[in-house]
């Protein structure tokens, strides 16, 4: 009962390492997780480290957010055993750019890698989703995921109302519920079998916070109502139909604490059985960048320039996917452009309240030795 690698080869970020350069509040999100990471590292049992150490990077992009981290990740892995092997392996899905993840792990892009600071570092790459088992059974010292898993395995239905589950309704949100709630359960029984004895997952993902917020949604404009509502108005345009409205449909769903604990917590449950616990969860805001930047420069034509980008390097394949086949790619590429156009100038003309403000679930989790 294998999930398809079709199913969603879909979702690609920008390629061309435009990824990283676009995206560096991921890069955010990612160096505040470190020390968990260097705290995992640290608690893992000395037999653990047999046969080196291992470390998997799931949904990695092109690789370019996480190259700090890993850094440390080493270091902490040298503290406990100098020298020991270290294997990272990359992982996304077969369509990932991976020819960019190479550029800058090999440090030929624009970042500083970690490859050249010691001996016996390993890099492998894998285009395995993390809806399978990635790697041989108990091979694994320390898993790790950033802003990856909100994406499902399938897109259950499509959204009559909106773009996403957070604006769905009635049997279209249960749904997605459902869908997630199996997918979650998934993603963490293949880590179960990966991991060795004493292992650890750090697994940093969009969620629901305790107040209600998600990404883009902390308080001012909520981005994916903004996105709603600029394809809607194409639709009352008809300049896109509402079935072409309706398969834009983002297959993504943010849990909850309580939706992301309940796995590892309930002791019925199949992955708590297969040995998985749950250390910590906390959630975190992490401020959008280029907001941020808007409060000191204020120049509402510099944001949209660097805000729109990092919108469209995760939504833009989604939304080109969703329109009719039938078109000529030259009008669909067109209607894409428009709908960029519109959000930069609604930013450049009322800044005020645009962001997209990083709302995650911090998740640390171990399997029992
Ligand atoms: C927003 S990027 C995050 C990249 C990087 N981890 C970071 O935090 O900057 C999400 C990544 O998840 C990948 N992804 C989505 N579904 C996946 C799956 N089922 N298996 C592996 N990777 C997946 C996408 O291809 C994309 O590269």
């Amino acid at each position: 009962m294998g999930v398809s690698t079709a199913q969603s080869e879909g979702i690609t970020m920008s390629g061309g390492g435009l990824y990283s350069l676009a995206t560096v509040g991921a890069k955010h999100v990612i160096d505040a997780a470190t020390p968990l990471v260097v705290e995992a590292i640290n608690a893992l049992p000395e037999s653990s480290f047999n046969n080196g150490f291992t470390l998997s990077d799931m949904g990695c992009a092109d690789a370019g957010t996480s190259l700090s981290m890993i850094a440390s990740a080493i270091e902490a892995v040298n503290q406990r055993v100098p020298e020991s092997p270290v294997s990272i392996v990359y992982t996304d899905q077969p369509r990932n750019d991976f020819n960019a993840l190479i550029t800058n792990v090999y440090g030929l892009g624009p970042f500083e890698t970690y490859l050249d600071d010691r001996a016996n570092i390993f890099p492998l790459v894998s285009g395995t989703s993390f809806y399978r088992q990635i790697m041989p059974a108990e091979s694994l010292n320390i898993g790790f995921s950033a802003t990856a898993m909100h994406w499902l395995s399938q897109k259950v239905c499509n959204i009559s109302n909106h773009v996403q589950a957070v604006g769905a309704k009635g049997d279209e949100l249960q749904a997605f519920r459902q869908q997630a709630h199996k997918d979650w359960r998934q993603i963490l029984m293949h880590r179960a079998h990966e991991l060795k004895p004493g292992g650890k997952l750090v697994l940093i993902n969009f969620g629901t916070d305790e107040k209600g917020q998600y990404l883009g949604n902390t308080g001012g404009i909520n981005m994916f109502d903004t996105f709603n509502e600029i394809w809607q108005s194409f639709v009352d345009e008809k300049r896109v139909s509402q079935k072409e409205y309706e398969n834009m449909t983002l297959p993504q769903y943010y849990n909850s604490v309580e939706e992301f604990s309940a796995p590892l917590t309930n002791p019925d449950e199949p992955v708590y059985q297969a040995g998985l616990r749950l250390d910590h969860i906390d959630t975190r805001v992490v401020k959008c960048p280029f907001a941020k930047d808007f409060e000191s420069h204020g120049d509402s034509i510099q944001f949209a320039k660097k805000y729109i980008p990092t919108i469209r390097s995760w939504n833009e394949s989604i939304f080109l996917n969703g329109l009719c086949s039938d078109r000529p790619l030259a009008e669909r590429r067109e209607l894409i452009e428009d709908y960029y156009g519109t959000y930069r100038s609604m930013v450049e003309n009322n800044p005020e309240g645009h962001g997209m403000d990083y709302v995650h679930a911090y998740t640390v989790i171990s399997k029992v030795e």
